[in-house]
């Protein structure tokens, strides 16, 4: 596949320098491999098959327009989680039927919107959303197509902060209770009922939870039309894990398989909503050393010009993403807190970090940053959100200029 290339040095993605790109535009910037992401998406999209299928790529992974933008012209749906990933899909040109809109708590007006504009389905997350959702659809004469986000009361083996499908989590009905809320939603004149919905939880890298949430789900669909309610498709949401410290991670074309085994028997079309699988390995985050401090206790602080309110995960879930060097260093190996500049203990970027010590100036890079990374930059500390750009044959193009102090203050009187 395409991408970085991180041995022999230098970094390279796709043939372009990081270190060359940060040198014309600065830091810190984000840097996405085109070529990857389009490759990812058609190796999800070829691993479902001849079997009925439609990827619906998560916006909340990474919503820049570029991005949306590309997938959309290879051919992916998408998973908008708010009003404001709605307006970004049609801005890229996603056509509304290609929408499946989630989210725990839909505003009137999000949900007018989509009523409006007929997206392909919303998932409704409680008998209440659907009552909601009947209501605007028949005071506008239309039958809006909806999902219901179930509950499966699986629990997912990944961080306690991303996963979503137990019990005592706020996302959908219970299982116990969906089958109610389906044949409401099915009888209802403002309705279509096409589709159930679940989503378990994020960076799944075991089997398990997959296989358990689409044979239920299955299970559950089949009832239903067994029940009289016609349906159109099972979605089983996103998950698809990857590899952030390079050991091996759950194999694309196994996740696929499951899914289709577990789906096949209801003949309903599969619909999955894939973020951090397809985006996350194609983006790295590029940083400049600002600052050298020894610890007492000899190891160092590398403090970057990025920090949480560019890259918010490892403040976040503590998670942990390799980091490269961009400028060659000889020397003996120390051990390296990265950090950001923000005033918060929980700034880090990578902990106990080995390697040659850095000088102020220097670049790192921050691997597999493509997903919730840029999606969950910030303005903490009146900080600029990071300029974004897309390498793309061979060439690079900016998808995001860095925000000016006058973008920062533009809405405020
Ligand atoms: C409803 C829903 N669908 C899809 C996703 C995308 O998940 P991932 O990026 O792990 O594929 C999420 C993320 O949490 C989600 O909440």
């Amino acid at each position: 596949m395409a991408g970085f290339t991180f041995s022999p040095h230098p970094v390279t993605c796709d043939g372009v320098s990081p270190a060359a790109l940060a040198a014309a535009e600065g830091t810190p910037l984000y840097v996405y491999s085109a070529a990857l992401i389009v490759d990812r998406y058609r190796a999800l999209d070829a691993a479902l098959g001849a079997y009925p299928h439609r990827v619906h790529y998560a916006l909340k992974a990474n919503s820049t327009l570029g991005i949306v933008r590309l997938l959309q012209s290879a051919g992916s749906a998408v998973d908008a989680n708010s009003g404001g990933e709605v307006a970004v899909a049609r801005r890229a040109g996603v056509d509304p039927r290609d929408i499946v809109f989630t989210g725990v708590g839909k505003t009137a007006a999000e949900l007018e919107e989509a009523v409006c504009i007929g997206v392909g389905a919303i998932n409704a997350e409680s008998a209440g959303e659907v009552d909601r959702i009947d209501r605007i659809a028949t005071a506008r004469g239309v039958r809006a197509r909806v999902a219901v986000r179930i509950n499966p009361g699986i629990e997912a083996d990944s961080h306690p902060g991303i996963v979503t499908g137990g019990p005592e989590h706020k996302f959908g009905v219970p299982i116990e209770d969906a089958g109610a809320v389906c044949r409401d939603a099915a009888g209802r004149p403002g309705l279509a009922l096409v589709g159930v919905h679940a989503h378990v939880g994020s960076q799944l890298t075991s089997l398990d939870a997959v296989a358990r949430t689409a044979s239920t789900m299955a299970r559950f669909a089949q009832d239903l039309r067994d029940a009289g309610v016609a349906l159109e498709h099972v979605d089983l949401g996103g998950g698809l894990g990857i590899s952030y410290d390079g050991s091996p991670a759950l194999a694309v074309a196994e996740y696929a398989r499951t899914l289709v085994e577990a789906v096949a028997p209801t003949g309903l079309t599969l619909l999955v909503e894939p973020g951090r699988w397809i985006v996350g390995p194609a983006g790295a985050l590029v940083a400049t050393v600002v600052d050298v401090k020894p610890q007492r206790d000899g190891r160092y602080f590398v403090v970057l010009d990025a920090g949480m309110s560019e890259l918010l995960r490892p403040a976040l879930y503590g998670a942990r993403h390799r980091l490269e060097r961009l400028n060659e260093r000889s020397g003996p190996t120390v051990t390296c807190d990265v950090v950001g500049p923000i005033c918060e203990t929980t700034d880090v970027i990578r902990l106990g970090q080995s390697m040659p010590l850095p000088e102020v100036g220097d670049l790192l890079l921050v691997r597999d940053a493509g997903a919730y990374g840029s999606a969950m930059a910030s303005n903490y500390n009146r900080r600029a959100l990071p300029a974004e750009a897309l390498v793309e044959g061979g060439a690079w193009r900016m998808i995001r200029r860095r925000q000016t102090v006058e973008d920062l203050l533009a809405c405020e009187s």
